[in-house]
């Protein structure tokens, strides 16, 4: 490919809440059963932030470890991007409030909202500063407390989310490691089948939206299970044709964690071994943009992920968005990783 640089990733961390909501919990709140959640999705339990823990908390901590492990300091960062749905408020970005809590005063920060394919579309927007000589080091977060979206009395979406925070630090690289390629994809025209209806300019909160539950996900769960597999198979093959690399040519699949049957299908579709698929949603839920960085933070400590290994990250969304980039990794695990 064409370019001055390449995006390398020097460091990752993520966070998750301490607390930890189970399948059995859940049956306690809807009409549901551990064996119907297990069989149709793959989890097993997922974490709940606590009341007054907020996106950027779990951000910060995520990014906090990453810096440390590409041993730079905050004050040299020159990019923060932060991707959710969940910011802490509608402004100032959760992107600055990161800034803010690592001091990283000469950074430019801002939120990207693509939905569950958020990280990719940050890692994207990062990649892109880099290769083109504007920024030598970005810190990509993505961060989500779907909890805080989620009606518990809904047991069609209630057992499907988690919350997390999951960042990586890019940095300049000369030589040819980092973010090979990625691919992006959105269709407004579906927009319907998964959001949170009222909240925003269209339909403000008031006493009747929320009687009526309408600030909270609401989805149509058998479409978005067609549509991920689609999409993500399509980029995904897309991705592989522009950058020349072959199927068996890849070490690692990280997909979004949405559900263990939607991976099953993608997987089969592409014909990739299970082996090499890395799925951690069992404990964590679908954590939206939290999940991609997230599962890559536990794939590369579990000393799966090793230098050198081709990692493609496929994601999907609501809006509805999607993405796919191939990633040569470059990070050692020391032992006391
Ligand atoms: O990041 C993207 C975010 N969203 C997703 O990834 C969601 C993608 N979709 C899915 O993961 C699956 O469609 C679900 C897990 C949401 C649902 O699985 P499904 O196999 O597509 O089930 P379904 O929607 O066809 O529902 C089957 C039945 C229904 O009952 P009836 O109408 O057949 O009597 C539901 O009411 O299962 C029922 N059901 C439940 N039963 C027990 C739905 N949710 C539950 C539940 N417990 N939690």
């Amino acid at each position: 490919m064409n370019r001055e640089y390449s995006a390398k990733v020097t460091g990752i961390g993520s966070c998750v809440p301490k607390h930890v909501l189970t399948n059995h919990d859940l049956e306690q709140m809807v009409d549901t059963s551990d064996e119907w959640i297990q069989t149709r999705t793959g989890i097993r339990e997922r974490r709940k932030a606590d009341p007054g823990e907020a996106t950027s908390d779990l951000a910060t901590t995520a990014a906090e470890i990453a810096l440390k492990e590409a041993g730079i300091l905050p004050q040299d960062l020159d990019a923060i991007i932060v991707a959710t749905t969940t910011p802490d408020m509608t402004f100032p970005s959760t992107a600055c409030m990161v800034q803010k809590n690592i001091g990283a005063q000469h950074a430019f920060a801002y939120d990207i909202s693509a939905a569950c394919a958020g990280f990719l579309f940050a890692l994207s927007n990062a990649s892109q500063y880099i290769e083109n000589g504007t920024c030598q080091s970005v810190l990509v977060i993505g961060a989500d407390l779907m909890t805080h979206i989620t009606d518990f009395e809904d047991r069609n979406t209630c057992v499907l989310f988690g919350d997390g925070a999951g960042a990586v630090v890019l940095s300049k690289s000369l030589d040819e490691e980092g973010i090979i390629r990625t691919e992006l994809g959105s269709d407004g025209r579906h927009g319907d089948i998964l959001s949170v209806p009222a909240g925003g300019t269209k339909l403000p909160l008031t006493e009747e939206t929320v009687t009526l539950r309408k600030h909270y996900i609401s989805m149509n769960g058998s479409e978005v299970f067609k549509m991920a597999v689609r999409a993500m198979g399509n980029s995904a093959k897309k991705l592989l044709e522009k950058t020349g690399y072959d199927i068996h040519q890849i070490d690692w699949l990280v997909p979004h964690q949405a559900n263990k049957r939607i991976i099953d299908t993608l997987r089969k579709k592409m014909g990739f071994p299970e082996e090499k698929v890395f799925i951690n949603l069992q404990h964590y839920g679908n954590m939206s943009a939290a999940s991609i960085p997230v599962a890559l933070d536990e794939a590369y400590r579990s000393h799966l992920i090793k230098p050198d290994q081709l990692v493609l990250m496929v994601a999907f969304g609501g809006g509805l968005t999607w993405g796919s980039s191939l990633l040569r990794w470059s990070l050692e695990l020391k032992n006391d990783g």
